[in-house]
């Protein structure tokens, strides 16, 4: 059943808003009529979004410069939001970036902030903004998962692990809160074109397919919200092959992924 969610007058947090998908977010939810609170460490980029998007849709706009691999960057948000004045109504956990290569050739600082980014940050936002939602009866909490929270991921697998705590976390948050009126949702693209195939060092291994829009992420997680959906996976083709992940043991998948996400040797020019 589908209830629709008025965006209309509602404070909409997203990190990650200096690009790709979070970006999108915002643009989407500006373009509803929310306020906007966009949240990244590119400065520049935020503003010229919050410029944008302030002249386009005639909202208000907000930028909170935060590096969310720092263990206290939830509370230093929230309170730069509670300096504005604001209470979040819908938050988009989004930001995160991966790294391809074997796991014992990896940089164990960037996996740390990997994991920070990608899940003490969204653990900490949800507390910071969560409770309030519950006692106001209404709200919305967005996290950006993958496809690849399903499975191992070889070659990218403490950011696969990263998605499998995220997807874990919100299908928990979704059965706690049921009847809460606030909406819970795991969006899970599998490729999508946005910068995050640049941070990865444009490894093609890494992407399975041809990438989508950010905006058809954004679509669906929307339309999920809407449905009070617990996930979602978006595109049918990644919807089967998910959902066929059960007919396999957990090894034989692993197995597969690494062969189909191994370094390819190139021959030398
Ligand atoms: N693209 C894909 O194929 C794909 C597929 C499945 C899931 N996802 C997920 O989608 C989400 C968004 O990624 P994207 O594809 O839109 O990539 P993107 O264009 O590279 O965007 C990543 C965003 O995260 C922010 N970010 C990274 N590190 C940060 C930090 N330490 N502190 C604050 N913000 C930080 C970046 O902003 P600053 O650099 O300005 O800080 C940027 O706004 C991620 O969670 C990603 O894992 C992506």
């Amino acid at each position: 059943m589908t209830n629709e969610i008025d965006h209309r007058g509602r404070t909409a947090l997203v990190t990650g808003a200096s690009s790709g998908i979070g970006a999108a977010f915002a643009r989407t939810l500006a373009a509803r009529g929310s306020t906007v609170v966009l949240v990244a460490r590119r400065e520049a980029e935020l503003t010229r979004l919050a410029t944008e998007l302030h002249r386009a849709h005639g909202v208000a706009t907000h930028v909170v410069v935060a590096d969310l691999s720092a263990p206290d960057a939830a509370e230093q948000v929230a309170a730069a939001v509670a300096d504005l004045g604001l209470e979040v109504d819908v938050l988009v956990n989004n930001a995160g970036f991966s790294a391809y290569g074997p796991f014992v050739a990896a940089d164990p600082r960037r996996d740390r902030d990997m994991i920070t980014v990608g899940t003490t940050a969204y653990v900490g936002l949800t507390h910071q903004f969560l409770p309030a939602m519950v006692a106001r009866g209404d709200g919305v909490v967005v996290n950006v998962s993958s496809a690849g929270a399903f499975q191992a991921l070889p070659y990218q697998l403490v950011y696969s692990a990263t998605k499998a705590f995220v997807q874990a976390f919100t299908e928990g948050l979704w059965a706690e809160n049921r009847g809460s009126g606030v909406r819970i949702t795991a969006v899970c693209p599998a490729a999508v074109d946005t910068e995050y195939f640049q941070v990865l060092g444009g490894h093609e291994e890494a992407a399975f397919g041809r990438p989508i829009s950010p905006d058809r992420v954004v679509e669906a997680a929307l339309d999920a919200v809407d449905r009070d959906r617990m996930y979602t996976v978006v595109g049918l083709r990644w919807k089967v092959t998910v959902w066929s992940l059960r007919l396999f043991t957990r090894r034989r998948n692993a197995l597969t992924y690494e062969r189909l996400s191994r370094p390819r040797v190139r021959a030398a020019a």
